[in-house]
């Protein structure tokens, strides 16, 4: 069923929309009426990607746009576009992700499923990785977010999603300094979560991590994920009228899994999706595993 552009009563955007679980959460939105800006670093991978989306019959509600979420004017570029194309957004869907190092999909396989399997097989990280994925998973969502806050104020709904994983929490960190930034929400501030993430890259590049308690299985991963689930709680906190919240969204057949894990893209795309539709009273400041709220510590 073809359904009328005219039905239109919300934006959202999706940033590394042109597959996985992004891609998901693009056409699951598309599906109800909601204007879709789908966001991919690559412009060609991107619009092949709203090309997909016609066989689903959601093509008329969804636009392209180039946006690396790490390049600032790639972002202002976005910010642009929406301010001139729909004049504010609803719904912002931090999504775009990269892991810490080269993953083995099926080794992630064993270890989820129960089998003893030793980390540094599943996940070879390096410093350059590590630092592609905290530019990517922590910075690149603050930046896109911050830019697009006055957009979302215009809102009556503003509502954003942080796709995050559950290795994310505060007990995977011992530095006692970066967890008592992390935890005072009333002094909490971005420069002050850059400073923690900033520190973390400088001790991680002298070799310093252990001693200074630092996570040391896949911490790039950890420290971004936790970083940007405290982001979500501050920016609950500061702006009450938004529904800001985190979600894990399983282990997922993805590129990043290599095609490893327990739920389909279809099945993990709902749970971010859900948080997105929330209803104007609904929760806010809040870290899911998929469905369940779970603690932050
Ligand atoms: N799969 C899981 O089991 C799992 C578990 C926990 C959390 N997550 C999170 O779920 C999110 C989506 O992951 P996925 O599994 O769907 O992975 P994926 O299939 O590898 O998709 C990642 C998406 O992010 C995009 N991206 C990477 N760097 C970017 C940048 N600088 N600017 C804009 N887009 C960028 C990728 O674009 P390209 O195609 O250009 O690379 C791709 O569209 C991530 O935040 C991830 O951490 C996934």
């Amino acid at each position: 069923m073809k359904m009328e552009s005219s039905a239109i009563d919300r934006y959202a955007i999706v940033t590394g929309g042109n597959k996985g679980i992004g891609y998901g959460i693009c056409k699951k939105l598309a599906s109800k009426g909601i204007m879709v800006i789908l966001t991919a670093r690559n412009e060609k991978r991107g619009l092949e990607a709203v090309q997909s989306l016609k066989e689903f019959g959601v093509s008329d509600f969804v636009v392209f746009h180039q946006l690396d979420v790490t390049d600032p004017s790639s972002v202002a570029s976005l910010a642009d576009f929406i301010k001139t194309q729909f004049g504010r957004l609803d719904i912002l869907v931090n999504n775009a992700g990269v892991p810490p190092g080269k993953v083995n999909g099926a080794a992630l396989f064993r270890k989820v499923s129960g089998e003893e399997v030793d980390w540094d097989k599943i996940v070879e990280c390096n410093y350059e990785m590590s630092k592609a994925c905290v530019e990517t998973n922590y910075f690149g969502a603050v930046r896109v977010s911050e830019a697009l806050l006055p957009l979302l104020h215009l809102s009556m709904a503003p509502t954003i999603v942080n796709v995050t994983s559950s290795i994310g929490l505060l007990k995977y960190i011992k530095n006692e300094w970066a967890k008592a930034v992390f935890s005072n929400m009333s002094n909490l501030t971005t420069e002050k979560l850059e400073e923690v993430v900033m520190e973390f890259m400088k001790d991680y590049k002298e070799g310093s991590l252990e001693a200074k308690g630092w996570p040391t299985i896949m911490p790039a991963n950890v420290i971004s994920k936790t970083a940007l689930n405290v982001y979500t709680k501050m920016l609950a906190h500061k702006y009450p009228h938004f529904r800001v919240n985190s979600v894990h969204p399983g282990f997922v057949k993805t590129d990043l899994t290599q095609n490893y894990g327990y739920l389909t893209v279809e099945e993990a795309s709902e749970y971010p999706v859900n948080l997105a539709l929330l209803p104007h009273n609904g929760p806010s400041g809040f870290l899911f595993d998929k469905d369940e709220q779970i603690p932050l510590e």
